[in-house]
């Protein structure tokens, strides 16, 4: 009888965002598939109850707390909790993200609305970089994996606006940090996941005609994402990783 494969992350821990639906969700099972305790964030609480009980079957910690990453003293509280509770952090993916609901001009635009997918895209992963990387540069070790995108579906329409914007200031972020945390054993990179079929891209209506095989299936990035907590791309600091063509090798 063979004996099961080892788990690659077994004993550390990581935080999700957007973990509910989506992309953060088959990250979740990834992680968790591979030994790691994990944070589990997002807003809806019925999704991530569903989440952790599918989790539950790789004995891992869990987390799972509805919290919006926009608001800055519930992640400064939930994060203190996770560090009590499941021990110091090793990983953030910040994969939350909202993009506009009506393909319009950014004239026509809920004012509101683009200000919000800003929020959720930008304000998020900064607040959940400034919670956690004292504790990772403190111990000399942590992986930031920011999700970003090329937001082709802006070029393409000339709309979503506010996503546009506020993956290419991620990616801003992601570059501004790789410099003063050289040589602190943080590694923060950046994720292109191609082309996911989620319920964010479901809603599209410029997806809507994509054939079968013109999606990039998840498993593509959620690989990256469990290379990177291993280590693997510790010498591609604040670069952008992009999932399809490094699975295309
Ligand atoms: N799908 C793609 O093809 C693609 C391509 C490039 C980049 N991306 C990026 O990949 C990430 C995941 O995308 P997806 O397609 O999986 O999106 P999705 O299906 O819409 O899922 C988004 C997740 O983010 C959570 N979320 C949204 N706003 C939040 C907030 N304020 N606080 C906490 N959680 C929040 C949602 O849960 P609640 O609403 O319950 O909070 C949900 O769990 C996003 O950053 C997206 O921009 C996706």
């Amino acid at each position: 009888m063979t004996s099961p494969a080892p788990r690659r992350l077994q004993g550390r821990v990581g935080v999700v965002t957007g973990a509910g639906r989506g992309l953060g969700r088959d990250v979740a099972h990834a992680l968790a598939a591979e030994g790691m305790g994990l944070l589990l964030l997002s807003r809806t609480s019925s999704e991530l109850r569903s989440l952790a009980d599918e989790l539950a079957a790789y004995d891992v910690p869990l987390l799972p707390a509805a919290v919006d990453v926009t608001d800055a003293s519930a992640i400064d509280r939930v994060v203190a909790h996770a560090e009590q509770q499941l021990g110091p952090i090793d990983l953030l993916v910040n994969n939350a993200g909202r993009i506009e609901t009506t393909e319009r001009p950014f004239w026509e635009a809920d004012r509101e609305e683009l200000w919000a997918v800003v929020e959720t895209n930008l304000r998020g992963p900064m607040l959940l970089c400034h919670a956690l990387l004292p504790a990772m540069v403190l111990r000399g070790r942590g992986h930031v994996v920011n999700v970003t995108s090329r937001a082709r579906a802006a070029t393409r329409t000339g709309t979503y606006t506010g996503y546009a914007v506020s993956k290419r200031a991620l990616s801003v972020l992601t570059e501004a940090l790789a410099a003063p945390l050289a040589g602190t054993g943080v590694v923060v990179v950046d994720l292109l996941p191609g082309l996911v079929r989620t319920p964010m891209t479901a809603g599209m209506a410029v997806w809507q005609d994509v054939p079968d095989d013109g999606w990039t299936p998840a498993s593509v990035s959620t690989a990256v994402v469990v290379d990177v907590a291993l280590g693997r791309y510790d010498d591609r600091a604040g670069e952008l990783l992009d999932a399809p063509e490094l699975a295309r090798g």
